[in-house]
Formats: structure tokens, C-alpha cells, sequence
């Protein structure tokens, strides 16, 4: 039997696109290989959002391209963002690519890898085929990726997504909800619905079958044995009122909230076309902590995008802290090939965008030790992940907020627990638990 190990990068939406490579792999008769140097088949799926991305892809493709020196039976297969980006010229400049399929053509993986026909060795474009009912292989039988839809319709300057994963198309509520149903039977408790714009789902279905992601939270909510929803990515811009009252009145919607910021100065957020302000972002945080006192928010910032003053910069610093972040993602602006902003005339020396990064991140530290601290003495909700990498008798999870959790005694994967927290620390919180709750 061959064997193939999937490498992913990128965000979540990979995440779950890999769990279907393996489901598609593992239904052409192949098997996981415990690591990519015992697999016949190494599949990368990538990423593009940086340039950081796409070096360290190059750096795994020439390290396969060695292996395959001594191992001339190894395929190498590369899927996801990046090669949607570079398309047939993969075949060109990594010539021991023996096929590439993009994010809108995994169904066409099987195809692509049997064909003989060497022009037929990659599948691009054509978003048509709705992969979510390819066969998926999920790492955990208490958690699983719902998704409500694929494809981005914003416009942001700086981003590459649209053009790798298409226009926003929206699933049909009743085959969400049909397959939400039948996780929730096999044993899942925590969902996450996922959409690269998740929270404008619906706007594309025929009036018929409208249903608005607010109307989504709720269904979901209502199916029994489903206790956990999280979802990624939500745009500020469609983040109305409807959504958050769904959040704050449906039990399984988790008191979490990733909520990407991108910037603080009102004017680069023009130019980003993000379509909102820093007021009215900070008016949208104060809308959903009075919604949902104890709600965590986490967020992305950009530093260094083309035009940004310091008193840009002090702006994100200034809307970052009003904010109080629970955590953030940060990031140093990468031009991308094709990208309105690639093409601005002022972009920004790259020793002043890391500067603005240290400060940026010492920023985002000292609110997440202070935002942790303030959770010492609370009793946390935790659902166990198992024991924890360095120290067995120690497990790890998550609590509701989305933070990560260390407690003892161990429980077993899927249990949820009530921890008292006891210390710590900008990245975790540490505990012992108060209660046991079987899955
Ligand atoms: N440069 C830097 N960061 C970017 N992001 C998206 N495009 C770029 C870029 N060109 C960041 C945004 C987004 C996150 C996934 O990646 O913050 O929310
Ligand atoms: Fe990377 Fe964006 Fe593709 Fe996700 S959608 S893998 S972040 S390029």
C-alpha cells in the first residue's frame, strides 16, 4: 500500500481542505505514513498570504526534490493557495512536482494523479465543485470544521485571498445543517464554521432559501449534543446587530471573537478598503462587550503598509490598547503579485516596519498577561485535548474564551472540566480541575 503525509500551511480554511486530501487519499487506497520521510507520496498544501510563506515552501520543495534523488518512486503533489497562484508554471520552475491541484479543485485529485497525460498534471480555477462532500478525515472525534462557505467578495488591497479562492459562494442552509446533524451523532460537541468571510453568509442564495449567518448561529445552536460553535473569519463590516444578539443568546456559541483589525489609522484603513473606521470599529467592541461581558477578542494587525506614518502607526497602537485585545496575530505588510497595494509608490522601508512590530507586539503581550491575570480564582470551562506534549500527567485544552488551558489531574481527550485557574502566564493559564464532566 502506498503511504502519503500531508504538510499544511496557512489558516484554517487548509486546515480543513487537508482533511479532505487525506479523506480522498485514504479512498484511493492509501495509507498515512506516520512522517513525511516514511511516505511514497508527500503533499503540500500551501499557503500565499506572505512572501514568508512562499520561501518556506520552496525550501520543503527542494528538500522533497533530495529526497527524490535516491527515491525516484516518491510524488510530490502541491495543492492549496500558492499553487492556485503560480498555476502550470510550478511544472516549470520545480520540475519533480508530479501534480498540483488548487483550493477550489480537490475533487479533481484522484484525476490529476492517475492521468498519463503530462499537460494534465495540474487542476486550477473553477471553484464549481462544492468540496464539502468530498470524504474527510477528522484529527479529533469531538471536534470538526463546518463549513458555510467558500471564496472572499471583499476587495481589501493588501490581500491575495480573492484571487487564489474566487467569489463568495454560500452553502444551502439545509445541507449545513444536514451534515452539523450528523456530526453531532457521531459524538462532536464543538463546531467550527468556517468561511473566509464567514459572517456574510447567505447574501448569495436565491431568495427562497435566505437565510442570514445570525438565522445560521442560531440552527446550529439548536441541534442537540452540540455545546461548542466557534467561526473564522468574521468581517467587522458584517458583524451587525443581529449577529452578536445570535452570540449572546445562543448557549453554545462560545464567549470568543476573532476580529481582525488590520489597522488602527482610519486613513490606511481607507486605503486598505476595509470599509469601516477606527470609531466604528471601537464602536463595534464596545457593542459586543456590553453584549458579552466576558467576551475574549483576538485580532489581526498589519504594520508597515504602503503610506503608514508613525502617527498611523500610533493610531493602531492607540485603537489596540482602547480595544484591550485578548490576543493578536501580527504581521509586517508583504506585497503581493497582482494586489492593488503591491502597485502603491510609498511602500515602507522594511527596518522601519519591524521596528513598528517590537513595539506593536510588546503592546499585544502586555494586554494578553493582563487579560490572563484578571482570570485568576475564575472557574473556566475546559475541554480536554489530552495530555499535554512535554508532560503526560499535565493535560491541555481549551476553555470557551478560546484560551489555552494546562490542568490537572488529566482527563481523557473530549472531556469537559471545570478548572480553577490559578496562574498565568501571556499564553496560557494554568489550573487544577474542580469537576469532571464525561463527554
Ligand atoms: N501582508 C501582511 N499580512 C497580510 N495579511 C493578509 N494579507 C497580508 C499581506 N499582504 C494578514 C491579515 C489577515 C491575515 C490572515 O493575514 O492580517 O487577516
Ligand atoms: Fe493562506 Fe489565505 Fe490561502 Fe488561507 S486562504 S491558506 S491564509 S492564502
Amino acid at each position: 500500500m502506498r503511504r502519503f503525509h500531508v504538510t499544511t500551511f496557512g489558516c484554517q480554511m487548509n486546515v480543513h481542505d487537508s482533511e479532505r486530501i487525506k479523506g480522498m487519499l485514504e479512498a484511493a487506497g492509501m495509507g498515512e505514513a506516520p512522517s513525511g520521510e516514511e511516505a511514497d507520496v508527500l503533499v503540500f498544501n500551501t499557503c500565499t498570504i506572505r512572501e514568508k510563506a512562499d520561501d518556506r515552501l520552496v525550501q520543503h520543495l527542494h528538500n522533497a526534490k533530495n529526497r527524490k534523488a535516491t527515491d525516484p518512486d516518491l510524488q510530490i503533489i502541491v495543492a492549496g493557495c500558492w499553487a492556485e497562484s503560480t498555476r502550470d508554471a510550478i511544472f516549470r520552475d520545480f520540475p519533480w512536482v508530479d501534480a498540483a491541484v488548487g483550493p477550489g479543485r480537490i475533487g479533481a485529485l484522484k484525476q490529476v494523479l492517475e492521468s498519463t497525460d503530462p499537460a494534465a498534471r495540474g487542476a486550477f480555477g473553477s471553484f464549481d465543485d462544492f468540496a464539502a462532500d468530498l470524504p474527510k478525515r477528522r484529527e479529533r472525534h469531538f471536534q470538526a470544521w463546518l463549513q458555510l462557505s467558500m471564496g472572499c467578495n471583499s476587495v481589501c488591497s493588501y490581500c491575495i485571498v480573492p484571487s487564489v479562492r474566487g467569489r463568495e459562494r454560500s452553502r444551502h442552509p439545509r445541507e449545513v445543517l444536514a451534515e452539523a446533524r450528523a456530526l453531532a451523532a457521531d459524538g462532536v460537541t464543538e463546531v467550527m464554521l468556517l468561511g473566509q468571510n464567514v459572517n456574510s453568509y447567505g447574501r448569495d442564495l436565491p431568495p427562497d432559501e435566505r437565510c442570514t449567518f445570525a438565522e445560521m448561529l442560531r440552527a446550529v445552536d439548536a441541534i442537540d449534543g452540540i455545546s461548542r460553535i466557534r467561526f473564522m473569519s468574521p468581517h467587522p463590516k458584517d458583524m451587525r446587530g443581529d449577529v452578536i444578539a445570535a452570540m449572546a443568546e445562543s448557549p453554545a456559541v462560545c464567549n470568543q471573537l476573532h476580529l481582525p483589525l488590520q489597522s488602527g489609522s482610519s486613513r490606511v484603513l481607507k486605503r486598505m478598503r476595509r470599509t469601516y473606521d477606527s470609531e466604528r470599529f471601537l464602536d463595534l467592541v464596545g457593542r459586543l462587550r456590553e453584549a458579552m461581558p466576558d467576551i475574549s477578542l483576538t485580532t489581526d494587525v498589519i504594520v508597515g503598509f504602503p503610506g503608514e506614518t508613525e502617527e498611523d502607526f500610533q493610531e493602531t497602537l492607540r485603537v489596540y490598547d482602547e480595544a484591550s485585545f485578548d490576543h493578536a496575530f501580527t504581521f509586517i505588510y508583504s506585497p503581493r503579485n497582482g494586489t492593488e497595494a503591491a502597485g502603491f509608490e510609498d511602500q515602507i522601508p522594511d527596518d522601519v516596519k519591524h521596528e513598528r512590530l517590537e513595539r506593536l507586539v510588546e503592546l499585544v503581550q502586555t494586554h494578553a498577561a493582563r487579560r490572563n491575570a484578571a482570570l485568576v480564582g475564575t472557574v473556566q470551562e475546559v475541554l480536554s485535548e489530552g495530555p499535554s506534549r512535554t508532560d503526560p500527567a499535565v493535560c491541555r485544552g481549551k476553555t470557551r474564551g478560546n484560551k489555552t488551558a494546562l490542568f490537572t489531574p488529566a482527563v481523557p481527550a473530549g472531556t469537559t472540566v471545570s478548572m480553577v485557574v490559578e496562574e498565568t502566564t501571556s499564553q496560557t493559564l494554568r489550573g487544577r480541575v474542580e469537576s469532571a464532566v464525561p463527554a
